[in-house]
């Protein structure tokens, strides 16, 4: 082997290194993040005052906190400490942008990500799967974030003034109806999620005034009847927690609730039809084997099938800017 050519495999195993400590770069932000040790944390703080407001040790508050600076989330002048301006507005649970919930959902994920390994060996989630209220909270906190960043640039590409009578399957925060709501006035959505969830949603949509247009209605989405008579039944970051064979009844009841012409909208990773990229949604694949069932991340291809099976027809796919895309089939 030439000295060019042991130098790139050098490189190639330092960059795999690098990954493979990643986790503990991510460990100080999810602990420090689960200590809500940010909001404690004042213009020239000191790590014993911080410890003893979040109730921690003071040596290895202070070991934690000099982490957070290496990572740009806190300034250290002296033995005293300060937020950055990003841990200020996204990190601290007072902030009216504070991510800290949504943030708590990941620390969540730490724990399942942790039984990969028996996972791979099972073929399925071995976690723990049922969430207590706090986690609920925090998954559709989680939810809500990325459906007021995403909602808007998903309207745009379905063009969602069209729409008169949505079905917000697995509606979570309702997030995606408000949004939609607030583009389209002629827009009515039915939020279908279940009992704990429905009561999150309810609160947003009523703090976003659309209560008179965005309703909300509690139900499995496996085993409950939709209604019929909408235009738009939107499917948003549903079918990756299902097995192929949950998608495919999932797209017979969809199909049954539309008038014909309208549209079913699936709104999630959407994979190449060798499943390596895009890189987020392979990954994504794994963080449905440790915490579901059957889920996954699915191609193109597959969503294009099952639709056609189904009886969808001008089955079309919708490329989004960022993570994920769209695939349409109407009925
Ligand atoms: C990943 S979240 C997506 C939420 C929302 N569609 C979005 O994109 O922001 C999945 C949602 O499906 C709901 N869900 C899961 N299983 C369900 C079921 N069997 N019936 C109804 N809703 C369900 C969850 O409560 C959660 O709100």
């Amino acid at each position: 082997m030439d000295d060019t050519n042991i130098t790139s495999l050098k490189t190639g195993f330092d960059a795999t290194m690098a990954t493979a400590r990643a986790f503990m770069e991510s460990r100080a932000i999810l602990t420090a993040v689960e200590l809500d040790l940010f909001t404690a944390v004042c213009e020239g703080s000191s790590a014993s005052s911080v410890a003893h407001k979040i109730g921690t040790d003071p040596r290895a508050t202070e070991m934690l906190m000099n982490v957070l600076v290496t990572q740009g989330l806190l300034k250290k002048a002296e033995d005293r400490y300060a937020l950055t301006p990003v841990a200020e507005k996204y990190l601290t649970s007072t902030s009216p942008d504070s991510a800290r919930d949504a943030i708590m959902h990941t620390v969540g994920l730490w724990n399942s990500w942790s039984t990969l390994t028996a996972a791979v060996r099972a073929g399925t989630s071995v976690a723990k799967r049922r969430r207590n209220a706090e986690e609920t909270e925090a998954f559709i906190a989680a939810m809500h974030r990325n459906s007021l960043e995403r909602a808007s640039v998903v309207a745009g590409a379905l063009g969602i003034a069209r729409y008169r009578n949505m079905l917000d399957v697995g509606g979570g925060s309702g997030g995606y109806s408000i949004t939609f709501a607030r583009m389209n006035p002629a827009l009515r959505s039915v939020v279908f999620d279940l009992g704990p969830v429905t009561r999150i949603a309810r609160r947003h949509i009523k703090d976003a005034g659309v209560a008179d247009r965005v309703s909300v209605k509690r139900g499995d989405f496996h085993s409950d009847p939709f209604g019929n008579g909408f235009d738009l039944v939107f499917l948003s970051a549903i079918c990756h927690m299902n097995g192929p064979e949950e998608n495919r009844s999932l797209f017979r009841k969809a199909f049954a609730a539309l008038q014909p012409g309208g549209d079913l909208v699936i709104h999630d990773h959407i994979l190449n039809a060798d499943k390596t990229a895009p890189k987020a949604g392979v990954l994504f694949a794994l963080n449905m084997l440790v915490n579901t069932a059957a889920g996954n991340s699915y191609s193109e291809e597959e969503y294009h099938a099952w639709l056609k099976e189904t009886g969808f027809s001008r089955i079309r796919s919708v490329p989004l800017p960022g993570a994920t895309g769209l695939v349409v089939g109407t009925r």
